[in-house]
């Protein structure tokens, strides 16, 4: 996993066996940065309570967590990960 920033947003994009995809860095629980959590397959954990979700939909997959996270298009180009990002 990456965390960076763009557009004003504090993105995550993980590796999911070669693939990448990005979701919001800022759990939807209790807004803690799933940065600091670990991937699983293609599952996020969050550190602070163990909630997780599926960074390929955003869904939440284990309480606490109940709220999916927003997912934004992520493609390879150019050896290259582009994100699309709109700015608040
Ligand atoms: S802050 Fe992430 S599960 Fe509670």
């Amino acid at each position: 996993m990456k965390r960076i920033t763009a557009a004003g947003k504090t993105l995550l994009v993980c590796n999911v066996d070669g693939a990448f995809y990005t979701v919001d860095d800022i759990c939807t629980h209790e807004d803690a940065s799933l940065y600091l959590g670990c991937l699983k397959g293609n599952e996020v954990e969050c550190s602070l309570h163990g909630g997780r979700f599926n960074v390929i939909t955003g869904a939440a997959t284990a309480e606490p967590a109940e709220t999916s996270l927003t997912t934004y298009k992520t493609i390879i180009q150019d050896k290259q990960v582009l994100i699309e990002v709109e700015s608040n």
